[in-house]
């Protein structure tokens, strides 16, 4: 077998809830291989050696010095992920970094640098610009066939907030409420849609429930580079869900339960508060029931595109496409593999050295978004300049 075709080395860092959901996808994929992993919880990493037969250690840098690993899948909470990736750039490992990238923009530029001076790749995903439909919508765009893109409007209503919480994950300034945990993943898609080039923008966010205070809600507007504009509206209190407008799909691409509504509050209003990080810890590897095999592919709430000569709307199979006549859909394939837009550009990167939108640079440019937001919003919704944005574009090959 020659070298490039060999499944890529994998150290998983932290063994939660993020990589409960990344497992299917790991084991859909025979081009990739869970090799080793790194957990503070000596029941994870008992559960991890079980089943991959691998080795399971403390601490991410000694699992990051092991010769076996060849690239770091990171999926700790986010304020770690500059520590982590800051180790695994250190040993010469490419990386998979949970997104967000970061909290603070000065920990996005350290690990954008370190990245560089290491000369390893690094991949901000899963996040939701990599599902199959929103690539798809990507290369209609790009591919001119209906002009010129001129408008996208996006939204999502969920219950996040009142899924169960560690409690940094209700404080913003250590990466809590929706903006660092949910808007990353609209702008990201929004982002990939229009160019990348955010210019501007202008916000609201909402803090509307004191027993759980930080930004469950938000509204933005951004203008692109080239002049399209994008409307970006996310609440995390909501009531209604608009996974009913998305074919009664939820987000990771399965149909909902018909008894499942209200089942979010219902459960948190019956538990004991100093119980809730115990309860988030149940649904975590080891502990949690693996997930079945999506039937569509995931999503992220409505998005609809605009362009001169057709409006696209994202569906959880793929782009249906309002022409100036006609309608027609198109199918995104590969629902039987899930995430695999995330591993094509792990592989891709480990084994060509080619780079995919989502870098570290974009990671960084996806959270200055997100700041801004917060900031806008804290000035009456005052216009915010962004600095940090790059185009949507495959980057440098390395090798
Ligand atoms: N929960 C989700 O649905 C979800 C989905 C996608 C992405 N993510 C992202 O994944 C990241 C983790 O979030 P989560 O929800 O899985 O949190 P989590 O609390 O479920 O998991 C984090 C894990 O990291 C482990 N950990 C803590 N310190 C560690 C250390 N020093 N070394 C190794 N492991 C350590 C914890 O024991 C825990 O198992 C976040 O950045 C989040 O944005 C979460």
């Amino acid at each position: 077998m020659s070298l490039t075709s060999e499944a890529v080395r994998i150290g998983v860092a932290g063994l939660g809830r993020a990589f409960v959901l990344m497992q299917g996808a790991f084991h859909a994929d025979p081009r990739v291989r869970l090799v080793a992993a790194a957990a503070p919880r000596a029941e994870s990493r008992a559960a991890f050696e079980d089943q991959y037969g691998g080795a399971a250690y403390d601490s991410v840098e000694a699992m990051c010095a092991d010769p076996e690993v060849e690239a770091v899948y990171i999926a700790t909470p986010h304020q770690m992920h500059r520590e982590h990736v800051e180790a695994a750039a250190r040993h010469g490992k490419h990386v998979l970094v949970d997104k967000p990238l970061a909290v603070t923009l000065e920990d996005g530029t350290a690990m954008v640098e370190a990245a560089e001076a290491a000369g390893v790749q690094v991949i901000v995903g899963p996040s939701h610009s990599f599902d199959a439909p929103v690539r798809l919508a990507r290369d209609i765009i790009e591919s001119g066939e209906f002009g010129a893109l001129r408008m996208i409007q996006a939204f999502n209503y969920t219950d996040f907030l009142y899924r169960p919480r560690r409690p940094e994950e209700l404080r913003t300034e250590e990466g809590g409420g929706v903006l660092f945990s949910q808007a990353v993943h609209q702008v990201d898609i929004v982002r990939l849609l229009a160019g990348g080039m955010g210019r501007q923008i202008t916000a609201m966010t909402g803090d509307w429930d004191p027993e759980r205070p930080t930004e469950g809600a938000y509204s933005a507007l951004i203008g692109f580079e080239g002049g399209a504009f994008a409307t970006l509206t996310y609440s995390g209190y909501a009531h209604f869900d608009s996974d009913l407008w998305m074919g009664n799909v939820g987000e990771l691409g399965h149909e909902k339960p018909a008894d499942g509504y209200g089942a979010a509050r219902r459960a948190l209003k019956e538990l004991d508060p100093a119980r809730e990080a115990a309860l988030k810890s149940t649904r975590t590897f080891g502990s949690a029931t693996p997930l079945r095999t999506p039937e569509h592919h995931e999503h992220f709430g409505p998005v609809i595109a605009l362009l001169d000569r057709a409006d696209l709307r994202l569906t959880p199979d793929g782009v249906e496409i309002f022409g100036n006549e006609t309608r027609e859909f198109r199918a995104a394939p590969g629902t039987d593999r899930p995430r695999h837009g995330v591993l094509d550009a792990l592989v891709d990167a480990v084994r060509h050295g080619r780079a995919p939108a989502q870098t570290a640079r974009w990671g960084m440019a996806s959270l200055e978004v997100c700041h801004a937001i917060l900031r806008s919003a804290k000035d009456g919704g005052a216009p915010v300049r962004l600095e940090h944005q790059v185009k949507t574009d495959h980057g440098e090959t390395s090798k």
